[in-house]
């Protein structure tokens, strides 16, 4: 799919590897949805990216944990490509939190179910609730006349590293990451008939506000289970590859990592 004069759907899109996959969209010709509870964050990248190129990118303030918050940033990504002429091409959903907490601590108290569904409701349902939502709407577009596959679209999800080597504390995250990393196959399954994609994407630690505040000791220990290359990765590889799934038609049902080889230990 070509990135140019579509929309694309990005949560968590204000910060770290969202706010690169929407810079490499506007910058690649295409239009951006940056839907984020980070008003401030997310207005200013808007107001950044129409400087450059008026209109591309449009913030919505939005809680991917509520399904009424998503279904009013919805109606106003579609009303927004009815007024610029741009199709939706895609959803990225990659809105998502950390949140730590053994399953059972040394003082035999067990996991907060609150902290649990915190966890499940941003990075699982919120990603689930957001593609829902805007797919009935991705599914109407029509094919590009010269594209002789038809395609419509493409999903591409954020897991991690976590969702096959969880490390300790993190059960609730690898819990989301690993059905996040396990609805892709079956998603696109059931949306090839609409010549929709959906690819996940699977990071081990990248630059980003979600890892800024890691100690150094933590961030030592990390190094030590990289391969090459032997350091985090940037946000900027990461919507690399977010910006070749887009464009490479044959990448479909697949969860890919990108982690220059690391393997997760259970602690650092
Ligand atoms: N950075 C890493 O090392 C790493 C590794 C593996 C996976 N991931 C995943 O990548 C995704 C992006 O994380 P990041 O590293 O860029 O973190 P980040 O903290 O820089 O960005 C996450 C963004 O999501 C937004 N957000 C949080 N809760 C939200 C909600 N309920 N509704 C809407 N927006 C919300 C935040 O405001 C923030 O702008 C997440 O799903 C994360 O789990 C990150």
């Amino acid at each position: 799919m070509k990135i140019s004069g579509r929309t694309f759907v990005v949560s968590g899109g204000a910060s770290g590897l969202g706010r690169a996959c929407v810079q490499t969209i506007c910058a690649s010709g295409g239009h951006a949805a940056i839907l984020d509870m980070n008003e401030d964050q997310g207005q200013a990248l808007a107001s950044e990216l129409n400087n450059t190129s008026p209109n591309s990118a449009k913030f919505l303030p939005c809680d991917v944990s509520s399904t009424s918050s998503i279904a009013d940033a919805v109606a106003a990504i579609v009303s927004w490509t009815q007024e610029t002429g741009k199709p939706l091409g895609g959803i990225i959903p990659a809105a998502g939190v950390g949140n730590p907490g053994l399953i059972l601590d040394k003082n035999l108290r067990a996991v907060d179910m609150e902290s649990v569904d915190f966890v499940l409701g941003i990075n699982l349902r919120g990603t689930l609730d957001l593609v829902r939502q805007v797919l009935p709407h991705l599914a109407a577009v029509s094919p590009a006349a010269s594209d002789e596959d038809g395609e419509r679209g493409v999903v591409i999800m954020v897991a991690s590293a976590a969702a096959f080597e969880g490390q300790m504390g993190q059960v609730a995250y690898a819990a989301s990451k690993g059905a996040v990393a396990s609805m892709t196959l079956p998603m696109a399954r059931d949306l090839s008939r609409f010549g929709i994609r959906v690819v996940t994407v699977a990071p081990s630690m990248f630059e980003s506000n979600m890892t800024a505040h890691l100690s150094d000791k933590v961030r030592t220990g990390l190094k030590k289970a990289m391969e090459f290359p032997a350091r985090p990765g940037r946000p900027e590889e990461f919507a690399s590859l977010v910006k070749q799934a887009i464009e490479n038609v044959m990448l479909n049902g697949v969860v890919i990592r990108l982690d220059g080889a690391t393997r997760m230990p259970s602690k650092l």
